[in-house]
């Protein structure tokens, strides 16, 4: 097993943005004084997640880039006015299917001069609806993930429902199984399921089996695992992390934790933040879809680990 000898997470796309939040030793933020230079460009956020992951290894870097957010806009604005080049990544990984993580993934490809190998879960490419309370349908919402179109942008799709190692130190999680007694399959309990696939001509249960996360192996330090949505919960993707790297040591935890959908219980937040307690992490980031109350609870139960992060961020591990 080769452990990273160091880790820089930039923060390409994030549902909040904050310039007044100070910097510290741990994290730097384009603050008030960036956004209000003329020569800069404002950074912009929305509702989906991407994180660009840079390993160092043996004198050289390795550049992941995780997700890709909601619009094909966002990611590409955010890199410009952060001067990285689309041409700097490595190897992409898209957790799941859905649109506020492959959104910008086709303008990312575009944008490249040369192909990029992708990691996703072949269930992505799923046909899938969302069905409201009322009966109401959103049709086939994910029908901008293309495979030809991806492969015709440079994409070089790596189809893999199981771990993938890349580059030194990385790996996906592979499909996770679903261990964790309060982050069983199917809906959580309390909430009504609105998310269906088309199997055998019908509307099902859309289990988001394609839900999978980053992990690398930081040294001294232990497992940095980047969840998208942790559809799987993020209790069961830590612990896929551990059984994929023989692991134990959670060193930090980044992602959407999943908890903010309406009608979760708070039950289920809290019993996610006593496992995490457990773990002893020295960074918890909860993003994106993790939820206002989740974010509270773990600033208030973990103060020493609990990072706000926001758009545009950049953090050294
Ligand atoms: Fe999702
Ligand atoms: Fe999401």
């Amino acid at each position: 097993m080769n452990f990273a000898d160091g880790i820089t997470i930039t923060t390409l796309v994030e549902n909040y943005i904050d310039i007044l939040i100070p910097n510290t030793e741990r994290i730097k933020r384009p603050g008030l004084a960036f956004h209000f230079d003329p020569r800069n460009k404002p950074i912009q956020a929305e509702n989906g997640i991407s994180m660009l992951v840079d390993i160092s290894f043996a004198g050289q870097n390795y550049r992941i880039l995780f997700d890709a957010g909601l619009s094909d806009s966002v990611i590409l604005h955010n890199m410009s006015a952060l001067k990285i080049s689309p041409d700097i990544i490595d190897h992409a990984v898209i957790s799941h299917g859905h649109p506020d993580h492959y959104g910008g993934l086709l303008a990312v490809l575009k944008a490249r001069s040369v192909p990029l190998p992708v990691i996703i879960h072949p269930n992505a490419f799923l046909t899938r609806y969302v069905v409201a309370g009322n009966g109401w349908v959103i049709p086939y919402y994910n029908q901008s993930l293309r495979k030809e179109e991806l492969e015709a942008a440079g994409g070089r799709l790596v189809l893999a429902a199981n771990p993938v190692q890349m580059g030194p130190a990385a790996f996906t999680t592979g499909e996770i199984p679903l261990k964790t007694p309060f982050e069983p399959p199917g809906p959580p309990s309390g909430t009504p399921s609105s998310l269906r696939c088309l199997k055998n001509g019908k509307f099902e249960e859309d289990e988001t089996a394609d839900d999978l996360a980053l992990i690398v192996c930081l040294k001294d330090k232990g497992l940095v695992v980047v969840a998208g949505c942790a559809h799987a919960g993020i209790i069961n993707t830590i612990r896929q992390a551990q059984a994929v790297t023989g692991v134990e040591k959670v060193h930090a935890i980044f992602g959407g934790f999943h908890l903010g959908f309406p009608g979760i219980p708070e039950e289920k937040s809290d019993k996610t933040i006593k496992e995490l307690k457990r773990l002893r992490p020295a960074i918890v980031s909860p993003m994106h879809c993790s939820g206002f109350k989740t974010l509270v609870a773990v600033a208030r139960e973990m103060p020493e680990a609990f990072l706000l992060n926001t758009a545009g961020a950049q953090i050294t591990l």
